[in-house]
C-alpha cells in the first residue's frame, strides 16, 4: 500500500458554552493565528453540537456562537486566509461521529479525564452526548484528514484517543484512509491557571469570575483581577526553577510571557528580584495593551450579526468541499451502499 500524501492542515475548535477566557487565546486562539501564515490550510469551528452535551439555552447558544466568531476574527483570523464555521453548519461532522462511535471502545472513553471531570458522581445523569464527546471530536479533526491540531494542554487525551481511533478505523478497514494527526501543544500558556488558584485551569465555568480574565473584559476589570490575584510573599525569582513550587508566582510569569511572545527565561531576567507589587501593575498594563483593543473590536463585530453569519455560511460553503468527498470515501471503505 503506498502512503497517502495528506495536504498539511490545521483544524481546531472551541465551546460556544460562555464567554473566552485568557486560558482560551494564550492556549488556543493566539496560535490558531499565528498557523494561518506557516504552511498550513486551517479550519477554526464554534463547537456547537459540543457544547449541547450540557444544557445551553437556546439564545446563549446563538449568541455564544457569534460572540466566539467575533472574539475568532478580533484576535486576528483571517476570514481570508482560514476557513471559520460553526460545526452544526457542516453536516459531516456528526455523520463521520456515527462511524466512529461504532470504532472507539466503551473502555476507551471511559478513560477519559474530561468526562470523568465534567460528570463526577453524576455518571447515571449526564447526556450520552458527554460520554460520546471525543469520538465526535476525532470526527471534527479527521473529517478534514487535518494533520495538525493547536490545542491547551487538557485536551492532549482527547488527541490521543484521535489518534487510537484513526488508527483502528484503518486496521480493521485495512486502509492507510485517515492521518495519525500531531497535537501542537507548544509555548509559555498551554494550561493557564485560575487567578485565584495557581493548581485549577483557567475556565469559564468557574463560579468565580476574579479567577478568570474574559476577552470580554474592559480595561478596568483586566487591571483590578490582576490587582487581586493570589501571589505568595516572596520576590520573583531569576531563574525558572525559582518557580517550583509556586504555582501562582509561575502562571502569572506565564502570562507575562505569553502576552509579551517572550521566553519565561527572558522574561525573569528582566523582572527577577522584583515584588509583586512592582511586578503585578507591569502585567496589567501588558495584558490591558493586549487584550482592550480585541474587546474592542469584539464589540463593534457583534453589532452586525448578519456579517457574522454571512461569513459563517462562506465558510460551511468552504469546508464541505473538503468533507463532502471524505464522508463519501469514508462510507465506500465501511460499504455502505449509495
Ligand atoms: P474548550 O472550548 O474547552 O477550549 C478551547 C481551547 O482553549 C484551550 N484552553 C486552555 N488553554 C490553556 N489554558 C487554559 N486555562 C485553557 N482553557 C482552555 C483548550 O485546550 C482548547 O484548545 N474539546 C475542545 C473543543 C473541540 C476541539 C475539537 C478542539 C471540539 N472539537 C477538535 C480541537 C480539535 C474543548 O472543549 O475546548
Amino acid at each position: 500500500m503506498s502512503e497517502p500524501k495528506f495536504t498539511p492542515r490545521v483544524f481546531s475548535g472551541i465551546q460556544p458554552s460562555g464567554g473566552l477566557t485568557l486560558g482560551n487565546y494564550l492556549g488556543a486562539i493566539k496560535r490558531f493565528v499565528s498557523m494561518q501564515d506557516e504552511n498550513f490550510e486551517t479550519v477554526y469551528c464554534m463547537v456547537d453540537l459540543h457544547a449541547i452535551t450540557v444544557w445551553q439555552d437556546p439564545e446563549d447558544l446563538a449568541h455564544n456562537t457569534r460572540e466566539l466568531a467575533a472574539g475568532f476574527i478580533a484576535s486576528g483570523i483571517s476570514p481570508e486566509k482560514s476557513i471559520l464555521i460553526n460545526q452544526s453548519q457542516v453536516p459531516e461532522h456528526a455523520q463521520l461521529a456515527w462511524i466512529f462511535n461504532c470504532v472507539a471502545r466503551m473502555g476507551w472513553m471511559g478513560r477519559m479525564t474530561q468526562f470523568k471531570d465534567k460528570a463526577g458522581k453524576n455518571t447515571e445523569n449526564v447526556s450520552l452526548g458527554l460520554f460520546a464527546y471525543p469520538a465526535l471530536m476525532a470526527a471534527d479533526i479527521l473529517i478534514y484528514h487535518a494533520t495538525h491540531v493547536p490545542v491547551g494542554e487538557d485536551q492532549k487525551q482527547h488527541l490521543e484517543l484521535t489518534r487510537d481511533i484513526a488508527a483502528k478505523f484503518n486496521h480493521d478497514y485495512g486502509v492507510d484512509f485517515f492521518p495519525i494527526t500531531e497535537p501542537v501543544i507548544e509555548g509559555a500558556a498551554t494550561r493557564v491557571m485560575s487567578l485565584r488558584d495557581g493548581s485549577k485551569k483557567m475556565s469559564k465555568s468557574d463560579p468565580s469570575d476574579a479567577s478568570r480574565i474574559n476577552m470580554t473584559d474592559d480595561a478596568d476589570a483586566i487591571a483590578k483581577k490582576i490587582r487581586k490575584a493570589k501571589t505568595d510573599p516572596d520576590a520573583l525569582p531569576s531563574e525558572v526553577e525559582g518557580l517550583n513550587e509556586r504555582p501562582e508566582a509561575r502562571n502569572l510569569v506565564n502570562i507575562y510571557a505569553a502576552l509579551n511572545e517572550q521566553s519565561v527565561e527572558d522574561v525573569l531576567r528582566e523582572v527577577g528580584g522584583q515584588q509583586f507589587g512592582t511586578f503585578k501593575p507591569l502585567l496589567a498594563e501588558l495584558a490591558v495593551s493586549k487584550l482592550a483593543p480585541i474587546s474592542t473590536e469584539m464589540a463593534r463585530l457583534m453589532a452586525q450579526p448578519d456579517e457574522i453569519d454571512k461569513i459563517l455560511a462562506k465558510g460551511a460553503a468552504q469546508a464541505r468541499e473538503i468533507t463532502a468527498p471524505i464522508l463519501k470515501k469514508t462510507y465506500e471503505i465501511v460499504g455502505m451502499v449509495s
